[in-house]
């Protein structure tokens, strides 16, 4: 009886040890203790390697080589020898643990290979850029700007040291190599010696997985914390502040990455302040880094200061482009996707077309600020490549993401915001990637948990499901028709008084009796096309050649305009909607025929979310289609 009961508790807490509760994310590797592995030399990192190989990879032979030989970059090839053991040899100790989670991938990936059908895993050898970098919009107490996954992974002064190593073990089998901890919206605190104390401990946790520490700085921070009377860059003790602080910096973290910085921009400080250009804060800076080799990332993200009045979509261009050929060589500029703020289609921002002296890395959204945030099932692989075949990812020197990182058991809040993460990491290492591709490798090492499955219907369903957030929220070009500060339902129209007119949807609908949407061209509106490059600057400004999904970014557009169907613009927009919730509901099918291959937990998490998204979906298309249609429908009338 006493054995039975043992074995009976035992297979409870295998039973509790296996509990899908999301935790493991795309690691969902067995414990196999077969492999006998091998290294030629040793440190934190390569040690990682062997140990994660040694417990998770299947019975064979693999041998570590660092050799000096192969180029000098993070990556590492991947071979068989002639006696079938596995050879795995890199220059640098990361590649070594790149190649680890690569081949551990390759394995689980290919006992998923079953019905499903999986791309051929890419030859993933070395990252196409050198700085592959979260940022995390967490606060010091706890909270993170936009984040919608629970608290902050760091804790300040009570640090977690086991999630951070979680964390960065999961960052390092993508491949990405930087972590900005804190929002840009820095608090100056984040420089006091309490805080790099901890920060150090942290970068020590980072550091055997590959992946460097950057700090979001508050540009006034020697006046704010009382050590200047002044934040002004051209002034000589702020300067020598700056060093000093960067030196203090290195010192306990020898390998920081360096500094990004939002100045200017929403209510925070700048060398504006002073009349200093963006030119003269951001080299300021980086000559602190310089001498260690630190970097300034200096966001572009900037509007309303000094160019009141100017279509906001523009204002990055007029601010920066009569800076060129003034940064440093360690300021890199960084720069959202689209000119006005990760809507759920936008334009490609101009600027990657008119900076051409400074380098400039693209920052993405991760957190679904505005697609519905952990509550809505949207893969933004799409999206990120629709980017990438407008803005060569030649012309980039890094990728930035904005992570949806928390304290949820899940990480993300919602089961699928993982692929996010996961395809972001992905794309930084290869931008040339298929997102589809990368959803298939995601939905197999996730769901399908090493053994064959038939799941392809899950990659379709994400490759769709962008699209579907367009549109049940904003089709045709609409945008920034949220509800104020949370951004997350619908409010065309809305204005408040208290509120500053760019900030206000009916800036952007513009919808009236005539028609709707923003006029940028350059004859009658207010010439943002003209910031593209050909052909896209024709291609924007003429109604009849402007792609039909961005019609109301460029253009004020009769409610009676004939669309390339035959439909009004109305009509279409009306179909547009419901599209976008019908393409929600046949999501809810194919989930509701998945359940007896998805694990019950997450089964029903994803499920009670799909149902809260069909009503947010149907929520959006009722109340813009009760708004525009007001419009729509009297000037039918007249
Ligand atoms: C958006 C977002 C803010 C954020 C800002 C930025 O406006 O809503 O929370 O601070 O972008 O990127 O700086």
């Amino acid at each position: 009886m006493k054995k039975i009961l043992l074995s009976l508790f035992a297979m409870m807490l295998a039973m509790c040890a296996a509990a899908e509760d999301g935790h493991q994310l795309w690691l969902r590797y067995d414990t196999l203790n077969q492999a006998k592995v091998s290294a030629n030399r040793h440190s934190p990192t390569i040690d990682i390697a062997v140990n994660e190989l040694k417990t998770f990879a299947s019975g064979q032979q693999i041998t570590l080589k660092i050799d000096r030989s192969l180029p000098d970059d993070e990556g590492f090839n991947l071979q068989t020898d002639s006696k079938q053991r596995i050879v795995i040899s890199a220059r640098r100790d990361i590649g070594l643990l790149y190649g680890a989670y690569s081949l551990l991938e390759r394995q689980h990936l290919s006992a998923a290979n079953g019905q499903c059908q999986l791309s051929s895993v890419p030859a993933r050898n070395a990252p196409y850029y050198n700085l592959r970098l979260l940022n995390h919009w967490d606060n010091l107490d706890g909270s993170i700007e936009r984040g919608y996954a629970g608290e902050s992974i760091f804790e300040w002064f009570h640090l977690d040291k086991n999630l951070i190593k979680e964390y960065a073990r999961a960052n390092a089998s993508i491949g990405i190599n930087g972590s900005v901890l804190n929002n840009v919206n820095a608090s100056p605190k984040i420089l006091t010696t309490d805080y790099l104390n901890e920060i150090k401990t942290i970068a020590d946790i980072l550091r055997p997985y590959g992946i460097r520490v950057y700090l979001s700085i508050n540009f006034a921070s020697p006046m704010a914390l009382g050590d200047t009377p002044t934040a002004d860059p051209l002034d000589s003790g702020v300067a020598a502040w700056w060093k000093k602080k960067a030196d203090e910096i290195y010192r306990l973290i020898p390998d920081f990455g360096g500094f990004l910085v939002k100045a200017n921009s929403e209510g925070q400080p700048g060398p504006g302040d002073y009349h200093r250009t963006h030119a003269e804060g951001a080299n300021m800076l980086a000559d602190a880094l310089q001498p260690h080799g630190g970097i300034v990332m200096w966001r572009c993200f900037v509007y309303a200061t000094n160019h009141v009045g100017e279509d906001r979509v523009m204002q990055a261009v007029s601010e920066f482009k009569p800076l060129e050929g003034q940064f440093r060589s360690n300021v890199i500029l960084q720069t959202k996707n689209g000119p006005l703020d990760f809507q759920p289609r936008e334009p490609y921002s101009p600027i990657f077309d008119q900076m051409k002296l400074t380098p400039n890395m693209v920052e993405l959204q991760i957190t679904q600020e505005y697609l519905g945030q952990s509550r809505h099932l949207v893969y933004l692989g799409p999206l990120w490549q629709e980017f990438f075949s407008f803005v060569n990812p030649k012309s980039l020197r890094g990728i930035a993401g904005v992570a949806n990182i928390g304290k949820d058991r899940n990480w993300c809040g919602h089961h699928f915001s993982q692929a996010n993460w996961y395809a972001f990491g992905r794309l930084a290492w290869n931008p040339f990637e298929e997102s589809e591709d990368i959803a298939r490798d995601w939905v197999a090492l996730t769901f399908a948990n090493g053994k064959q499955s038939n799941l392809e219907v899950l990659v379709t369903l994400m490759q769709n499901s962008r699209e579907a957030c367009v549109n049940y929220m904003m089709p045709l070009g609409l945008h920034h028709i949220f509800e104020f500060d949370h951004h997350y339902g619908p409010c065309p129209g809305g204005t408040r008084p208290d509120v500053p007119t760019v900030w206000c949807p009916a800036h952007y609908d513009q919808a009236d009796s005539l028609g709707v949407g923003f006029d940028r061209t350059t004859t009658t509106g207010t010439g943002a096309t003209a910031q593209y490059r050909e052909p896209y600057a024709q291609m924007y400004n003429s109604l009849e050649t402007c792609p039909e999904e961005l019609l109301l970014w460029f253009h004020h557009v009769p409610w009676t305009y004939r669309m390339k169907n035959g439909q009004t613009l109305w009509q279409n927009l009306q179909a547009k909607y419901n599209e976008g919730v019908g393409e929600v509901d046949r999501m809810i099918y194919i989930w509701q025929q998945l359940r007896p291959q998805i694990d019950d937990q997450r089964w029903r998490e994803v499920n009670d979310r799909l149902q809260h998204q069909l009503e947010n979906a149907r929520e959006w298309r009722n109340v813009c289609l009760d708004y525009y249609g007001s419009f729509a429908e009297k000037s039918a009338k007249e």
